[in-house]
């Protein structure tokens, strides 16, 4: 089972984390698409993490709201992948992303019931072909289009319709919350929260607009949405995502230590209050 602190791993990070011999990470979280089929030097690497951490993967392209037919080759590549490499933990995300762009162009989709019921179906046909459960995560967005439900609605007739679970970005739902004027904690608590399974969390940008960078330290506000969510979550494991601005790769430690030690004052809390 995965537990403990994480690290999204980009290929920058990976010869980082191949020099560690600390706590942390204490597992990483791969996007596929940066590594399947990947051979030579950087096929070495992967086998070596593989071999030293648990994984996750977090794909970015399988476009789960999109209206083209999903893409039979990365299905096919991914469910060898994870079989390879024995991954149980995989998610995508709540949005479309257009074929053949990279960096990975993920949109936000309209929260009606048309597009619910698209996406619902093909969760359920990517679970049927992957032959497991697979868990959805909202993002951030800045324009919000045409609507007939709110997010949070579409978000759980989603989960609740195609019978899957939910990563939780907090540091996408404080962007959002500030972007579009409600509240983080109201929202989080709408949501079916026996069906988190991972826990998000990353630097953000931006004053009047806030938006989701992951190319900085975490911000105080998201912190303390952090500490609150958790206190009403069983232990899931929980994922630092930085995609630049490394180094120093101690300062990444710093902020795993200061998340594990949120963690461990919370669900020590949670657990005395239970016996
Ligand atoms: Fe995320």
């Amino acid at each position: 089972m995965i537990e403990g602190i994480g690290i999204g791993l980009p290929r920058e990070l990976a010869q980082i984390a191949l020099g560690q011999t600390n706590e942390f990470p204490g597992f990483l979280e791969l996007a596929p698409e940066n590594w399947m089929g990947v051979k030579g030097r950087w096929g070495r690497i992967l086998e070596i993490l593989v071999e030293r951490y648990p994984i996750t993967c977090h794909a970015l392209s399988l476009s789960l709201g999109g209206q083209e037919p999903l893409d039979w080759n990365f299905l096919c590549a991914t469910k060898l992948f994870l079989k390879r490499h024995r991954i149980d933990m995989f998610s995508d995300h709540l949005a479309s992303c257009r074929s053949g762009n990279y960096p990975y162009d993920l949109s936000p989709l309209s929260f009606d019931h048309a597009t619910a019921q698209r996406v619902v179906s093909r969760i359920r046909y990517v679970q049927n072909f992957l032959e497991r459960r697979i868990a959805i995560e909202p993002i951030s967005y800045l324009a919000s289009s045409k609507s007939q439900m709110d997010e949070s609605t579409f978000i759980c007739n989603v989960l609740e319709e195609a019978n899957c679970d939910l990563v939780l970005d907090l540091t996408s739902v404080y962007v959002n919350a500030h972007n579009h004027s409600y509240d983080p904690k109201e929202f989080i608590t709408s949501l079916p929260l026996e069906r988190v399974v991972s826990i998000h969390i990353g630097g953000h940008e931006g004053q009047e607009f806030k938006v989701n960078s992951r190319g900085s330290p975490i911000g105080q506000e998201v912190l303390d949405l952090f500490s609150w969510t958790i206190g009403r979550l069983p232990a899931v494991p929980v994922v630092l995502e930085r995609e630049y601005n490394f180094l120093p790769y101690t300062s990444l430690m710093e902020e795993m230590r200061g998340l594990q030690a949120i963690c461990d004052q919370r669900w020590e809390a949670l657990s005395v209050q239970t016996i």
